[in-house]
């Protein structure tokens, strides 16, 4: 790129094609930039062919219109890498990522969210979508959360917490942020995406541990997660949210010799 710069102190028209091969290459360079990070995070689990995965990634997304990827273009990247069961293990997560993954990180015996799965990982802070007419990944101007639902990324997690929440049993957990109005939102992934998934022959209790900070201005009693506590009664899933501060879950992390769930 240095030389890029030089070569543009030139005469109009040979700047001009310079600029447009400097362009071209600024793209490939952007591309090969998430291949590359695609391919050193999958290589780490050192368990699932990447180039296979990187394909059935790319085919989601490329020459397509960033506003008309649905979720299911990502049945294919599911199935290459589907999700394993983690009896008495799943943690799901609403507002709550950072204090989450600090813990999970620490008690990976204890907890497995889906950012510490393969697929989650691969992708956990990416951004990525295509373009019609070009075979190319971007991972600038591409469409945000809100600005189109059907858009690459939006889709993405949504595919795949489905498949995650699809494969949890047993006891399963979820952290919640008692520090906004409501913890349980119906427009959350959690909420309109995973908890529907529940299959009651198979999840046995939901554990909500409501992560109270200094500003809370939620906990357990709010009237959100009575909807949340009726919808389980309904399933047969048993339900108990408990009110706990958030250098408690820190604690937590520090302490392998308390067992899981028990700190709490
Ligand atoms: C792309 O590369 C630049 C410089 O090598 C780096 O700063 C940036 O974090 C990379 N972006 C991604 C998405 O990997
Ligand atoms: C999950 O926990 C339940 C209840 O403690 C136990 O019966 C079951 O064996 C556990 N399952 C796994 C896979 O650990
Ligand atoms: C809860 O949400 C607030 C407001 O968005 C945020 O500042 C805080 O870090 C969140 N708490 C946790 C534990 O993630
Ligand atoms: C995603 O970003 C968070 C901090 O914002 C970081 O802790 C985490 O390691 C990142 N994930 C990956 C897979 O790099
Ligand atoms: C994209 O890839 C397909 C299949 O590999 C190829 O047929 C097509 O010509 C490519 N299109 C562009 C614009 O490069
Ligand atoms: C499942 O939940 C019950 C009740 O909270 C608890 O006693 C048990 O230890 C949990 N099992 C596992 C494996 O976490
Ligand atoms: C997830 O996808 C389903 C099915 O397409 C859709 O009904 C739902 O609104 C989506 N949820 C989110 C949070 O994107
Ligand atoms: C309750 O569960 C059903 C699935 O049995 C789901 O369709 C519905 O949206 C859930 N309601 C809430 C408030 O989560
Ligand atoms: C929750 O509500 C119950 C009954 O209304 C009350 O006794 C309890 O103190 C409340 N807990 C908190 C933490 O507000």
């Amino acid at each position: 790129m240095g030389l890029c710069k030089k070569l543009l102190i030139g005469d109009g028209i040979t700047a001009l094609i310079t600029l447009i091969l400097c362009l071209s290459l600024g793209l490939t360079v952007v591309s090969r930039n998430i291949t590359s990070t695609f391919f050193s995070r999958c290589e780490k689990f050192n368990e699932y062919d990447c180039q296979k995965l990187w394909d059935a990634f790319q085919q989601a997304y490329v020459n397509k219109d960033p506003c008309k990827v649905p979720v299911e273009a990502y049945d294919p990247l599911i199935a290459a890498a589907p999700f394993k069961h983690q009896c008495n293990k799943t943690m799901f997560w609403s507002k709550t990522k950072d204090v989450v993954h600090g813990l999970t990180a620490k008690r990976n015996d204890c907890f497995v969210t889906l950012e510490d799965t393969l697929l989650g990982s691969v992708l956990d802070n990416l951004t990525w979508c295509g373009k019609e007419g070009s075979n190319d990944t971007f991972t600038t101007g591409c469409p945000g959360w809100s600005e189109c639902v059907n858009n690459p990324v939006r889709s993405f997690w949504n595919r795949s917490s489905a498949a995650f929440a699809d494969v949890a049993c047993g006891n399963v957990t979820a952290m919640l942020n008692g520090s906004i109005n409501t913890p349980f939102n119906p427009t959350s992934n959690f909420a309109s995406v995973e908890v529907p998934r529940f299959k009651a022959s198979r999840v046995k209790k939901l554990n909500v541990v409501m992560v109270i900070q200094k500003n809370a201005i939620s906990n357990c009693n709010h009237s959100s997660l009575k909807e949340l506590e009726a919808n389980m009664t309904k399933r047969s899933i048993t339900y108990t949210c408990k009110d706990v501060s958030e250098s408690r879950i820190q604690e937590c992390g520090s302490k392998p010799e308390i067992a899981c769930g028990a700190c709490w």
